[in-house]
């Protein structure tokens, strides 16, 4: 076999002696790793224009690249003494020793591009510095590939031209597809670049026609036009803008909500510190995050950035460099997750509990869905601004916003002793208010004077503090609340059936496995709808979900589907019991999502509830008193 390929000066006895490869042949071989197809010129070259500072590229190509790839920067161009090494084969300006191995901040680093390339083609690079009169061109020729050099008229930057490529390896040659999966691969190397650089203006033609143009964007407003021409205006439609800052790792971009779901992967984009990776670690986060929110076989869409310190990811895993590792790869597949499914739950309806035979009042009667999902996304947005208004202020000497807010508070409530007097009053002009309900028959139990139906709950009265502790302003009165209690006590009166959850439909209902006994006790039944939930048994093993209950939705559905059978088997025992182990495990992932907070807070905001969970602790009133103890503390 190995005879047959020998060329005809080869003879047997050569095949025992070694010899130096001619540098044409070494830099073949080097090219059978990088170079793949036309698209994988076109990403090499982008990679060396982006990395010279261009702010402006254009990507000229024929026949689907394999005639002609053409690639015209602006950016800082070569000397004319270094033309020669950048189509020498380990010659780069970007490293120069072992340390910078371990912090590569270019996409470029190998030295190996140009040289192969030209080894598999008919390369010309043409290139002119911002202080050189005249442009430079190099080409390299014969086996040895020496380079040879000539004067040239050009505007400062670089042009590279690569024809006919792979005319001297068939081999290579024969794996070429149709021009037009050739060019579709180009057109999506060419896509990674431009979402991953909203600062330089991008141009891709094919046979002389431009087939998509992207101006630079010169502020972030701009980004959304340029995301509707690479991934199409219906995904910019649905698409929602994230963003997280973690220890390790920060986070943001674009996630199609989960009813813009596709056939294929193509626009999944991931990008770290500016490169674009399909990195399976990464890819699986964001898997977990929509599971259960797409229908089977269907594709999420987005576009992530991730930024983390160069130093704590090695892009020195494959020669494409494709592939990334991190130092902390669990953790940051695990962040990913969490930002993803936090950005995705905050999506769903805002949720309220209600009453059971309630005769509800409400300020939305009568709105449509629609607008309410959209009031309860504003309120959610009013939420996070104040949150962020107080995490602004520590540079000021800490908290200060929220003492004067608690002062001003305290201000106001002092002349306002008596709670009747205001119950009567819910500010039903308020657009963005929700109106908790609250039932006649429940006020026998509260123990309470006469009280209204109903309270109005405004969500951004709910300031966080620390920890699970929360300020919650109700009309004019002003509380310290334990989300850990409320939500206990929330539970419990599921459990009791004083509240009825609201739920929400699953868009593709959930079959999880039961065991026989608890499938046919009818109190697992009667658990499952106490806590909000809407099933039919599947099969034999198995029940379905149809509802889950809004005030768990936030959480994510694979961390309810997890936990359900294990609190079915507690729930058995003991109501209580149940309780905390739902605690624990909501608790576990960290702190409480907002969506689950303003469920509680108006259940807090309810006058029949609030003597309760005042006694129980859960609830404190922000008065004068309580005030001076805090602040003389240290006198
Ligand atoms: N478009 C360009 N503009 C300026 N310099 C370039 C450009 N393309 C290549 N170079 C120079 O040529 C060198 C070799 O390029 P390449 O073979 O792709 O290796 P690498 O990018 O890994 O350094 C680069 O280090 C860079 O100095
Ligand atoms: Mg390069």
């Amino acid at each position: 076999m190995a005879k047959r390929c020998l060329s005809p000066e080869h003879n047997l006895s050569d095949q025992t002696r070694i010899s130096l490869l001619d540098n044409r042949l070494a830099n073949q071989i080097a090219a059978g790793e990088v170079v793949e197809r036309p698209a994988s010129v076109v990403k090499e070259l982008l990679e060396n224009s982006i990395d010279a500072g261009a702010s402006r590229i254009e990507v000229d190509v024929e026949r689907g690249g394999a005639r002609l790839i053409r690639i015209t920067d602006n950016g800082r161009g070569i000397h004319k003494d270094d033309m020669g090494l950048a189509l020498t084969r380990h010659a780069t300006s970007k490293i120069s020793k072992t340390e910078d191995l371990g912090c590569i901040q270019t996409l470029g680093f190998r030295g190996e591009a140009l040289a192969s390339i030209s080894a598999v083609s008919r390369l010309t690079l043409t290139s002119r510095t911002r202080d050189s009169e005249l442009a430079w061109q190099a080409s390299a020729q014969g086996r040895d590939m020496a380079v040879d050099i000539q004067p040239a008229a050009a505007s400062p930057g670089t042009r590279i031209e690569v024809a006919d490529l792979f005319f001297n390896t068939p081999a290579r040659q024969k794996f070429l597809r149709t021009e037009k999966t050739e060019f579709n691969h180009i057109e999506e190397v060419f896509k990674r670049q431009a979402l991953a650089n909203f600062s330089i203006a991008f141009m891709l033609k094919h046979n002389h026609k431009i087939a998509k143009r992207v101006p630079a964007c010169a502020e972030p407003a701009q980004y959304l036009k340029r995301i509707a021409t690479i991934c199409g205006q219906q995904f910019v439609d649905s698409a929602i803008e994230f963003k997280c800052q973690h220890e390790v790792v920060k986070i943001s971009g674009w996630l199609g909500k989960p009813s813009f779901h596709r056939s294929e992967s193509d626009i999944q984009y991931v990008f770290i510190n500016g490169r674009p990776v399909k990195d399976k670690t990464l890819n699986h986060a964001v898997r977990q995050a929509y599971e259960g929110l797409l229908p089977p076989g269907r594709m999420a869409t987005y576009i992530i950035y991730l930024n983390v310190d160069a130093s704590q990811v090695d892009v020195n895993v494959h020669p494409t460099k494709h592939e990334v590792r991190f130092s902390e790869q669990r953790l940051v597949h695990d962040l990913l997750a969490k930002s993803v499914s936090d950005a995705l739950s905050e999506q769903v309806e805002f949720v309220e509990a209600i009453y059971p035979e309630s005769s509800a009042i409400s300020v939305q009667e009568g709105v449509d869905e629609l607008s309410a999902v959209e009031t309860s996304e504003s309120s959610l947005t009013a939420r996070r601004q104040s949150r962020h208004a107080l995490y602004q202020t520590p540079k000021d000497g800490g908290n200060l916003e929220t003492f004067d807010y608690i002062k001003s508070v305290i201000n106001t409530t002092s002349h306002l002793n008596d709670r009747s007097s205001k119950v009567s009053q819910p500010s039903v002009s308020e657009p963005t208010q929700k109106m908790v309900t609250g039932g006649a028959r429940h006020s026998d139990e509260a123990g309470a004077t006469p009280v209204a139906k109903t309270t109005a709950v405004n969500d951004s009265d709910l300031v966080p503090l620390t920890g699970d502790y929360y300020l919650l302003r109700l009309e004019n009165e002003c509380f310290f609340a334990d989300a850990i209690r409320l939500l206990r006590y929330f539970i419990s009166n599921l459990l009791e059936g004083d509240l009825i959850a609201k739920n929400r439909a699953l868009l593709f209902p959930q079959s999880i496995e039961l065991s026989q006994s608890l499938l046919e006790d009818a109190q697992t039944h009667d658990l499952l709808v106490k806590l909000g939930f809407e099933v039919q048994p599947a099969d034999a093993e198995q029940i379905q979900i149809r509802k889950i209950p809004s005030w768990l939705a936030p959480f994510g559905n694979q961390l309810i589907f997890d936990c359900l059978a294990e609190w079915l088997i507690t729930g058995s025992q003991n109501n209580d019991a149940l309780v905390e182990a739902i605690i624990n495990q909501l608790t576990e992932c960290g702190p409480l999502p907002e969506a689950t907070l303003g469920v509680l807070s108006g259940v807090a905001g309810n006058k029949l509830h609030l003597d309760k969970l005042t006694s129980r602790g859960a609830m404190r009133a922000v008065t004068s008193q309580n005030m001076s103890t805090i602040f003389n503390m240290d006198k």
